[in-house]
């Protein structure tokens, strides 16, 4: 019997398995009901009482070892499998791989480009920090100028000649500035102003400014570039209505209305029942402002116009409240993945 009880052990010791059933078979084989172990503990209250207590300690460091290491198998089978589900488990469904979407303004920024470059206009770009020149004097706003209170305006506390810009007609200055007739430049970027939030007013939003110095450039010409603009970005039926205005950069000055998409111009809720939408500002370039920026107003005449992105925006996809292109709510921003 001795020698049946160390022939087990060393079979335990050695044992070496490769699956969890065949562990379960080795339990079974030793441990079960029917098993070796019962077998030896029936035949052990037959023999001799003076061989009882040897062989009982045998027998029990026998169950004790069995079942410590059956147990301890056991553990590291299932330890191994689980970490196999993590790494190799085909069926278990996958994690959606979810594309970022263009941000809406991007998109109506790129769009309007894009028509402006068709026509032969580049990008320029300038500095969301500007002086008072190329925000207001150069642009004929002159020091106390009442046309400074339409934009309120952010300054730098120590030194009132830096401000963030108002508007992206600095980035005007700064091309006539630089570089002489012809020019024709579109300036896209992000401007400023001291207004209270609300679903029609941001202190920050975008704007893209157009202009265009040469010779014989006349009111007809940026007439006919904004109906080319307003048809490219509102649909080929579109009308455009220019109205009186005035900004100090620009002589004769206009604001233009585009025919409102929604009801065919013929008055609904967008277009508070007029039939049209205001667009942007545009005129001739002031002969004062491309003097300041050395051009030869004899010579050269040009035009300009702005526009609000945003603006744009929200009537090309019909967004009412300006605030939700800034608060970036996933919910909101993943409805245009796929406009173009
Ligand atoms: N800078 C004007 C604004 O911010 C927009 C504007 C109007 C720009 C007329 C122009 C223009 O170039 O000709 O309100």
């Amino acid at each position: 019997m001795t020698n049946r009880i160390d022939t087990l052990i060393a079979q335990i010791e050695a044992f070496r398995p490769a699956t969890g059933s065949e562990i379960e078979e080795f339990r079974i084989r030793i441990l079960g009901r029917n098993g070796e172990l019962n077998a030896l503990m029936e035949e052990f209250r037959t023999v001799a009482p003076e061989l009882k207590r040897e062989l009982g300690q045998k027998l029990n460091a026998l169950k004790t070892k069995a079942t410590e290491t059956i147990n301890n198998l056991k553990a590291t089978v299932s330890a191994a499998l689980s970490q196999d589900v993590g790494q190799d488990d085909l069926t278990r469904p996958g994690t959606a791989d979810e594309p970022g979407s263009r941000h809406p303004i991007s998109l109506t920024r790129n769009l309007i480009l894009d028509i402006f470059a068709r026509l032969g206009y580049t990008v320029a770009e300038g500095p969301e920090i500007e002086d008072d020149r190329r925000v207001f004097s150069a642009l004929n706003f002159p020091p106390e100028h009442p046309a400074r209170d339409m934009q309120d305006t952010f300054f730098i506390r120590r030194n009132p000649d830096v401000l963030l810009r108002t508007h992206t007609s600095s980035i005007q200055v700064r091309t006539m500035e630089s570089s002489g007739p012809p020019i024709r430049v579109v300036c896209p970027g992000r401007v400023f102003r001291n207004e209270a939030i609300s679903y029609r007013a941001h202190c920050i939003f975008h704007q893209i400014e157009g202009l265009y110095v040469d010779e014989n450039v006349s009111f007809a010409d940026l007439k006919q570039s904004i109906l080319y603009f307003a048809r490219e970005c509102f649909g080929p039926q579109t009308r455009i209505r220019l109205r009186p205005s005035y900004f100090p950069f620009t002589e004769p000055s206009a604001e233009v209305d585009v025919s409102c998409n929604l009801c065919a111009g013929k008055g609904c809720n967008v277009c508070k029942g007029t039939g049209w939408l205001e667009i942007m500002g545009c005129g001739m370039v002031d002969p004062n402002v491309l003097e300041n920026c050395n051009i030869d107003s004899k010579r050269y005449s040009g035009f300009a116009f702005g526009m609000g992105v945003e603006r744009i925006a929200m009537l090309r996809y019909g967004v009412r409240d300006l605030r939700l292109y800034f608060e970036n709510d996933i919910r909101f921003l993943k409805q245009f993945a796929t406009v173009i």
